[in-house]
């Protein structure tokens, strides 16, 4: 399979983003081979991720244009570049858009996923190892996002930065487990840890906080109050064991004393996965005091400033943040993959609505209106 391409440049459809806000275009791009510690994947299927929204919008960072977005996918390796060992044509892999080289101080630590040489970078365009861009139209590069690009039926992505994962498992469906489900289940049970008969407020009832509710559904959680300001997400949620809803718009008051009032002075932890400054603020101070931890998972506009009373510290609250719910990216990930292969996780519920690739822009419209939760893009389609 791999005879034919590897080492020759491929031209397949991508989905272009030639400017900031604009419907991406269906263009044929050109993707040079894997170099050095690279990998070449073809993409089967991927999906919408608020991210991809987010920088595609480019309202709160530096516009990066034209680029191919895209990091919430599954594929196949096509080739491999010099150097890679533990990758072969023919696996089966999750792209991430955070790596893991095994080798510096982060991947060391057994409390770190932030390693230091693959690290999530928004602004980086480019592949590390000779800052250029694999994908080209007409000899114009086009920018790379988050190392992955998934909105290509071909892509090149650093080999720290891609999730080997057992073949037998469907990669339509284990798809939404390299970013947003594995975002929200670790943020729960790797981060925010409730005990068993907790209480958990989760902020955001997108894919991320619904995964964030699986994960504390699946540590035994008595209570699981969902945050939303879009009253369609109720519905939805309730299959996710999300137990009562609050909208923060049906309230005069701050919804952390709403929240408050609710469980006799607060949750045992909350996890934020709004992106809304105020609703991390919330997801703080509606945790108990003496024991409450709140974890934060949305990313913020560039100018945010996240301000609360250190009094609110000091009575005994623990505030954290995580990236991709803290699983080392590599090691981690194939492990939430075997969790949905032992049938403890489930991941179709989160698949409300499905397009052809040629439909992309349609799951940028759901999105926007807030309808659903993922969007399957099939490829080959
Ligand atoms: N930390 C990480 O590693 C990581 C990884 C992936 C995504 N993210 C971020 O996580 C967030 C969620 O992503 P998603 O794909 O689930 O997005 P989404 O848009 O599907 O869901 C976000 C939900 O938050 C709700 N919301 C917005 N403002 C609110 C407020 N003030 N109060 C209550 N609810 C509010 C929206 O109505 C929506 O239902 C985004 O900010 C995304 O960029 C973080
Ligand atoms: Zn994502
Ligand atoms: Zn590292």
């Amino acid at each position: 399979m791999s005879g034919r391409t590897a080492s020759q440049v491929i031209r397949c459809k991508a989905a272009v983003a030639w400017e900031a806000g604009k419907p991406l275009v269906i263009e044929e791009v050109e993707v040079a081979p894997p170099q050095a510690m690279e990998v070449r994947v073809r993409i089967l299927f991927t999906a919408l991720c608020h991210s991809d929204v987010y920088f595609w919008e480019a309202k709160g960072q530096t516009p990066l244009f034209p680029r191919i977005f895209g990091h919430e996918a599954a594929g196949i390796v096509e080739s491999v570049g010099e150097g890679v060992t533990d990758l072969k044509p023919g696996d089966h892999v999750l792209p991430l858009f955070t790596g893991e080289c095994k080798e510096c101080s982060h991947c060391k630590s057994e409390e770190s996923n932030l390693c230091t040489l693959l690290r999530v970078n928004t602004d980086r365009g480019v592949m590390l190892n000779d800052g250029k861009s694999r994908f080209s139209i007409r000899g114009q590069p086009i920018h790379h996002f988050l190392g992955t690009s998934t909105f290509s039926e071909y892509t090149v992505i650093h080999a720290g930065c891609v999730a080997k994962i057992n073949p037998n498992a469907p990669l339509d469906k284990v798809c939404v487990i390299s970013c947003g489900v594995s975002t929200g289940l670790g943020a729960t049970l790797n981060v925010a840890k409730p005990k068993k008969g907790s209480t958990v407020a989760i902020f955001g009832l997108g894919a991320i906080g619904l995964a964030a509710a699986e994960g504390a559904r699946i540590a035994g959680a008595s209570r699981i109050i969902g945050v939303d300001r879009n009253p369609m997400r109720f519905l939805e949620a309730k299959k996710f064991g999300v137990t009562e809803f609050v909208n923060p718009k049906d309230y005069e008051k701050p919804v952390q004393q709403v929240i408050a009032e609710m469980t006799d002075g607060g949750v045992d932890r909350s996890v934020e996965c709004t992106g809304s400054v105020d609703a991390m603020i919330s997801a703080f101070e509606c945790v108990h005091d003496g024991w409450g931890v709140a974890v934060i998972v949305g990313l913020p506009s560039k100018d945010d400033i996240f301000k609360t009373h250190p009094m609110n510290l000091l009575h005994e609250r623990t505030l954290k943040g995580t990236f991709f719910g803290n699983f080392k990216p590599r090691s981690g990930i194939p492990t939430v993959v075997e969790r949905y292969m032992n049938k403890e996780l489930e991941v179709e519920k989160f698949i409300t609505h499905e397009v052809p690739f040629s439909e992309i822009n349609k799951s940028f419209e759901l999105m926007l209106k807030g309808e659903g939760i993922r969007c399957l893009i099939r490829m080959d389609a």
